[in-house]
C-alpha cells in the first residue's frame, strides 16, 4: 500500500466519473451553438479540417497533460503546478500558467452563462408554443428582441448563475455524477432526432457539403480561431480538465479515457452541425449568422415537426443542462485554489467568485443593447485604438471576451501546460503516471507532447501574427 495523496475536495468513484464529469465539461454550448456558427463564419470546410487536426493532435495532448499534472499534484491547478514545480526543482513561477487559465475560465463563465440564459428563454418560449409554423425572419425577429431586452437577458443569467454556484457550493463530487448519467444520452438521442428533421429538409447533402468539402486555399483563414476553438470545446488551457484529473482514482488509465472524452464531443460537434446547416439553407438563411445561428434554426425545425413543442422544450432544457455541467467546470478551478488558500467554506467562496463573474457578465448582456455601440480593438488609419463609440468595426464587449480567451488564453495557457508535463516534470515520473497498456506506444507519445503539441500551437500563433 503506498501513502497516496487525496485532494481534500474529494475524490471521483471510479474512471467513469471522470469521464463523465470531463464529457460535461467538454459538450455544452461550444459544440452545439459556438462550433456551428464559428464554421459559418470561416466558411465551413477548411474550418472544420483544421479544428479536427487541432483536436487531435494538439487538443487531446493538453488534455492528457493536464489530467496527468492534476492527478499527480491532487490540489487545484495552481498549487499542483507549484508543488510540482518545487519538486521538479523548476520556478514556482509555472503557477502563473494555472493563474491565468483560472482567470480565462471565470471570463469564459461571464458570457457562458449569458447565452446559456438565451436556452433559458427558449425553453418557456417553445413551451408557449411562440414558434410553432414560424420562418427565417420570424424567428430572426424573435431572437433580436431578445438581446435587446437587458432586463430579461440579466434575469435569465442571474438564475443561470445561481444555478452554478449551487452545485459547485456543494461540491463537484456530490450531485455530477447521477444526472450525467441520464441526461448525456438523452442530449445525443435529441440531436439525432434533430439530424433525422434535417434529413428531410431536402438540403441535407448541401449541409454535409458545406461542413466537410475541405478548401485547402481556404485554410490559413481562419486558422487561430480554429485552433482556440478546438481548446475551447475541449475544455483545456484553463485548468477545468486538471482540477477534475485531481480528483481521478489512481488506478485509472489516461489514454483511452482522454479519447473517449475527446471523441464524444467531437461527434456531438459534428452531429449538431450536421443537423443545423441543411435547415440554414432550406430556409434560406446566412450561414454566416453569427452568434443567434442556433437560436434561429432550431426554432424553424421545431415549429415545423409534429410534437415540435415537446421535443424543443425537452432541446433547450438539455442544452441548458449541458451548459451548467461545462459552467460548473469553470467555477472549479478558481473555488479549489481560493479554499485551499484561505481555508474559507466553500460555499463562502463559490459566492464571491460566481459574484465576480456575474458582474463581468452584464458586460455581455449590454453589449447586445445599451453598449453595442462600445467597441474595443479598433483599428482605424492610425494604428490601433484600444477603444471608441461607435457602431462599426472592433469587437463588442462580449466580442472581446471571447477572442482574448479563446484566441489567447487557451493556446497560450495549453502551451504551457505541455511544455511543463513534457520538459519540466520528470520523464520517469510521466511515465508511470500514464502507465500505458502498450509500453511500446510511450515514445509516440511523449513525441506528441514534448514536440508535435507545443510546436502545433507556436506555428499558429507565429502565421496569425504574421498576417
Ligand atoms: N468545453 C465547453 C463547451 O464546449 C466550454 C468550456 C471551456 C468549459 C473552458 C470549461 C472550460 O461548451
Ligand atoms: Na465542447
Amino acid at each position: 500500500m503506498t501513502n497516496e495523496k487525496v485532494s481534500i475536495h474529494g475524490i471521483w468513484a471510479s474512471r467513469w466519473v471522470f469521464i463523465l464529469a470531463a464529457t460535461g465539461s467538454a459538450v455544452g454550448l461550444g459544440n452545439i451553438w459556438k462550433f456551428p456558427y464559428m464554421a459559418g463564419a470561416y466558411g465551413g470546410g477548411a474550418f472544420v479540417l483544421v479544428y479536427l487536426c487541432c483536436i487531435a493532435l494538439i487538443g487531446l495532448p493538453v488534455m492528457l497533460a493536464e489530467t496527468l499534472l492534476g492527478r499527480r499534484g491532487r490540489q487545484s491547478p495552481v498549487n499542483t503546478l507549484r508543488s510540482l514545480a518545487r519538486q521538479s526543482g523548476a520556478s514556482e513561477r509555472w503557477s502563473w500558467a494555472a493563474m491565468m487559465g483560472m482567470l480565462a475560465a471565470l471570463l469564459i463563465l461571464s458570457f457562458y452563462s449569458v447565452v446559456a440564459g438565451w436556452a433559458l428563454d427558449y425553453i418557456l418560449a417553445m413551451a408557449r408554443g411562440d414558434f410553432n409554423g414560424i420562418d427565417g425572419a420570424g424567428a430572426g425577429a424573435r431572437f433580436d428582441a431578445l438581446t435587446a431586452d437587458p432586463l430579461r437577458l440579466t434575469l435569465w443569467h442571474t438564475l443561470f448563475m445561481l444555478l452554478t454556484a449551487f452545485i459547485i457550493g456543494r461540491g463537484v463530487v456530490a450531485g455530477l455524477e447521477r444526472s450525467l448519467r441520464i441526461l448525456m444520452p438523452l442530449l445525443f438521442v435529441l440531436l439525432v432526432v434533430l439530424l433525422g428533421y434535417s434529413l428531410t429538409t431536402g438540403h441535407f447533402m448541401e449541409g454535409v457539403r458545406f461542413l466537410f468539402h475541405f478548401d485547402l486555399a481556404k485554410v490559413p483563414e481562419g486558422i487561430l480561431a480554429a485552433m482556440g476553438h478546438a481548446f475551447f470545446t475541449l475544455s483545456v488551457g484553463v485548468g477545468s480538465i486538471m482540477v477534475f484529473g485531481a480528483y481521478m482514482p489512481r488506478k485509472a488509465s489516461l489514454g483511452s479515457t482522454i479519447i473517449t472524452v475527446g471523441l464524444l464531443d467531437t461527434v456531438v460537434a459534428l452531429t449538431a452541425g450536421m443537423a443545423l446547416f441543411p435547415v440554414v439553407f432550406a430556409a434560406g438563411l446566412e450561414p454566416s449568422a453569427g452568434p443567434g445561428l442556433m437560436f434561429v434554426t432550431l426554432p424553424i425545425a421545431f415549429g415545423t415537426i409534429s410534437m415540435g413543442v415537446l421535443f424543443g422544450v425537452v432541446f433547450f432544457v438539455l442544452v441548458a443542462i449541458a451548459a451548467w455541467s461545462s459552467a460548473i467546470s469553470m467555477l472549479e478551478p478558481a473555488v479549489a485554489y481560493w479554499v485551499e488558500r484561505s481555508g474559507k467554506s466553500r460555499p463562502a467562496v463559490t459566492a464571491l467568485m460566481a459574484v465576480f463573474c456575474w458582474v463581468v457578465g452584464l458586460g455581455t448582456v449590454f453589449s447586445f443593447n445599451l453598449l453595442a455601440d462600445a467597441r474595443f480593438f479598433v483599428t482605424n488609419t492610425d494604428g490601433w485604438h484600444f477603444f471608441l463609440w461607435t457602431s462599426e468595426g472592433g469587437k463588442t464587449f462580449f466580442e472581446s471576451i471571447d477572442y482574448l480567451t479563446s484566441r489567447i488564453f487557451l493556446p497560450l495557457g495549453g502551451l504551457l501546460f505541455v511544455i511543463f508535463a513534457g520538459w519540466v516534470l520528470d520523464r520517469e515520473v510521466f511515465r508511470g503516471e500514464l502507465a500505458l497498456k502498450h509500453p511500446r506506444l510511450f515514445p509516440v507519445v511523449y513525441w506528441l507532447l514534448r514536440y508535435l503539441a507545443p510546436a502545433g500551437i507556436l506555428i499558429i500563433f507565429i502565421t496569425e501574427l504574421s498576417k
